[in-house]
């Protein structure tokens, strides 16, 4: 139990060799969650996205694929995550990739600046996470979509027990946080085995 837990805390904060081996496990094991949850977006070209706790960077590979001449932003809180994003992006890092340090609850970027903003299997470590959702609802432009795709939507003891400092929250925890943070037009979409994205819009 106790290597265990420390390889699935890692999951919360990456470090050091432990981090970087999760890191690798969930570039790959978070791709089908993460293409359906994009699958039910209508990407535009030229968007500005961001991923909030982009982890090892594959969702912004993914981001950039589906709007051409896009820029993607990722922010971790994770040292460890932001190489590993870093890395993988490296063919286009400072051209078409940005990707920084530091917490969903205070962004580094100005009022309304994305038509995107994702956040993957990690609202369930954010501290304080409707006011969280008030700073993604501040750098989103007017109209912009917040996706945010889990693995775990319900009351899921087999992962807090292992993984410190993890909150599971309910569908309807989550949608009413999301229209407590002003979003409009929350939509749920759930697929076996517990998949689930949440999207939520900027009113225009
Ligand atoms: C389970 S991993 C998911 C990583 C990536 N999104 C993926 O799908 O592979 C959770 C990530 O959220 C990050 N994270 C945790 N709390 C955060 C916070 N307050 N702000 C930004 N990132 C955070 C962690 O460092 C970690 O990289």
């Amino acid at each position: 139990m106790g290597l265990l837990k420390s390889l699935f805390t890692n999951c919360a904060n990456p470090q050091g060799r432990m981090g970087r081996a999760m890191l690798r496990f969930m570039n790959c094991c978070h791709a089908p969650l993460t293409n359906w949850g994009l699958d039910l977006i209508n990407f535009q070209d030229g968007w500005t996205m961001l991923d909030i706790g982009c982890g090892g960077g594959a969702t912004i590979k993914r981001l950039l694929k589906r709007s051409k001449g896009a820029h993607v932003y990722g922010i971790d809180i994770s040292e460890e995550s932001v190489a590993k994003a870093r890395k993988v992006n490296a063919a286009v890092l400072d051209k078409q990739v940005y990707v920084c340090q530091g917490s969903a609850e205070k962004l580094p970027y100005e009022d309304e600046k994305f038509d995107l903003v994702t956040a993957v299997e990690t609202v369930y470590f954010w501290p304080n996470l409707p006011s969280c959702l008030k700073e993604v609802y501040r750098v989103m432009k007017p109209g912009a979509k917040f996706a945010i795709m889990v693995e775990s939507v319900e009351d899921d003891s087999v992962w807090t027990k292992v993984v410190d400092g993890m909150t599971v929250y309910t569908p309807e925890q989550l949608k009413k946080m999301l229209d407590d943070a002003g979003f409009v037009n929350t939509e749920i979409h759930q697929k076996r085995p517990s998949y689930a994205t949440f999207l939520g819009v900027k009113p225009s």
